[in-house]
């Protein structure tokens, strides 16, 4: 009998706190795998007192024995990738040992970053709140069949092929307001990146996985960003380029659907977003205001402040559905600690009716959350049992969702974690 592949995700709009999950369990596991996304994500680990923010290495690297895969359906930028690196050298982890980069990964040049932030500048008010780290140019190259790969470096004509893209590129920017980017300098890093990552273990990620399940080895897909902003299921076109959900597994690493173990979702014990797009239960006044300030709700990744709210139970079960979610990660609830009451969306009024199901869009329906209100709870250390209110409480939720909520997490720290 053969092992499956387990997958760790975020249920809402990214930034559920998927890092400190991962880098949690990852000693139950012999490998760790990204399978989509880039440089856009954030994933925050503390140990100890020092925290660091990982965006392309997946969050098992801080554990010896965990081999740790860039994979296929990942979009690689060079020199964020060789910036990590030496940023875990310098605290002592040298990750080059049990770091693997997919073949087929695709790379991520200067100049989709100067088409990424041309992109946006021309969309004024309707701008996605990209990233800027040229994420859709790059996965927008993969589908049209112009993309450089990792397994690319090698070979002879890598630099005809980079040359050519970049022309490419540069005529596209012509129909784009100008932007200011130093591509000189950009192409320095990036060409001195390349040259430093060509030394990287790569691997054919499909032949390695399989491999590696059929022998007994444990392995755990690790998402990035959130359903939410699945290209697909997401709240399009406020979403990222890739499939963050679990089918992505599937494309980004090179195993079959029955391959498929526990799929754990992570969620906030309320809600964020950062950038443009629909967020059905945010707070615009002074509870937003708080939620905030106690959550520490700014971007890993760029800083900007996150957009919070209440936890959304639609948006929750069409999450659960579309993942096939077998265990819940709850996140952050420390943070609602802070307040005497909270509330959940437990469901939506569309047009007068009440409904649980998720709408095509939400920027053409006007969607009112109907909220129920519940007791808070008094934030306990881990060698503790449980508040009661909070027991409560992820009880209700457990109902509501109709899945376990297996890890409670009250803080940012390893340790501050609860398994049920
Ligand atoms: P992009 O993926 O950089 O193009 O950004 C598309 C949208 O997804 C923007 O609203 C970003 O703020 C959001 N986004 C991308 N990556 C993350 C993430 O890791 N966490 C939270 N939001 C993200
Ligand atoms: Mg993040």
């Amino acid at each position: 009998m053969s092992n499956k592949v387990d997958v760790l995700l975020g249920l809402q709009w990214g930034d559920e706190g998927k890092g400190k999950i991962v880098d949690y369990l990852a000693d139950q596991y012999d490998i760790i795998a990204r399978y989509q996304g880039g440089p856009n994500a954030g994933h925050t680990i503390k140990i100890e007192d020092k925290t660091f923010v990982l965006h392309t290495i997946p969050s098992g690297i801080f554990r010896e024995e965990v081999v740790n895969i860039i994979g296929n359906g990942v979009v690689v930028d060079p020199i964020t990738l060789c910036n990590e690196i030496d940023g875990l050298k310098a605290i002592g982890v040298d990750p080059l040992e049990r770091l693997l980069l997919a073949k087929k990964a695709h790379l991520i040049l200067p100049t989709h970053r100067l088409l990424d932030a041309a992109s946006e500048a021309s969309k004024g008010k309707k701008k996605i709140g990209s990233t800027l780290r040229g994420i859709g140019p790059t996965y927008m190259d993969k589908t049209g069949r112009n993309g450089l790969r990792v397994g690319d470096i090698l070979s002879s004509n890598f630099k005809n092929k980079y040359a050519s893209i970049r022309e490419k590129h540069l005529s596209l920017l012509r129909i784009y307001p100008e932007i200011e980017f130093d591509l000189v300098t950009e192409e320095k890093k990036w060409n001195e990146s390349i040259e430093r990552i060509a030394s990287l273990t790569q691997i054919n990620c499909e032949e390695y996985v399989n491999r590696a399940v059929n022998s007994g080895k444990k392995i755990l897909a690790e998402g990035a960003q959130g359903s939410m902003l699945d290209i697909e299921y997401g709240t399009y076109p406020y979403v990222t380029s890739s499939n963050t959900i679990t089918a992505g597994v599937c494309t980004g690493l090179g195993i079959a659907p029955q391959k498929i173990g526990e799929v754990i979702g992570i969620t906030k014990a309320y809600c964020t977003r950062v950038g443009s797009g629909p967020f059905p239960t945010e707070l615009h006044g002074d509870e937003g205001e708080e939620l905030r300030k106690y959550g520490k709700e700014f971007g890993a990744t760029t800083g900007r402040p996150r957009r919070c709210g209440w936890i959304d139970i639609p948006q929750l079960k069409y999450a659960i559905m579309i993942n096939g979610v077998t265990q819940i990660a709850i996140t952050k609830t420390d943070i609602l600690a802070e307040f005497d009451f909270i509330k959940a969306a437990t469901a939506y009024k569309i047009d007068n009716e009440i409904t649980l199901e998720y709408p095509y869009s939400l920027e053409n329906n006007k969607i009112e959350p109907v909220y129920k209100s519940y007791p808070s709870w008094e934030d306990r250390s881990n060698d503790q049992p449980l508040d009661d209110d909070l027991k409560n409480y992820l009880e209700v939720l457990e109902g509501l969702l109709n899945t376990p909520i297996k890890f409670v997490s009250n803080g940012p720290g390893r340790e501050e974690l609860k398994i049920r």
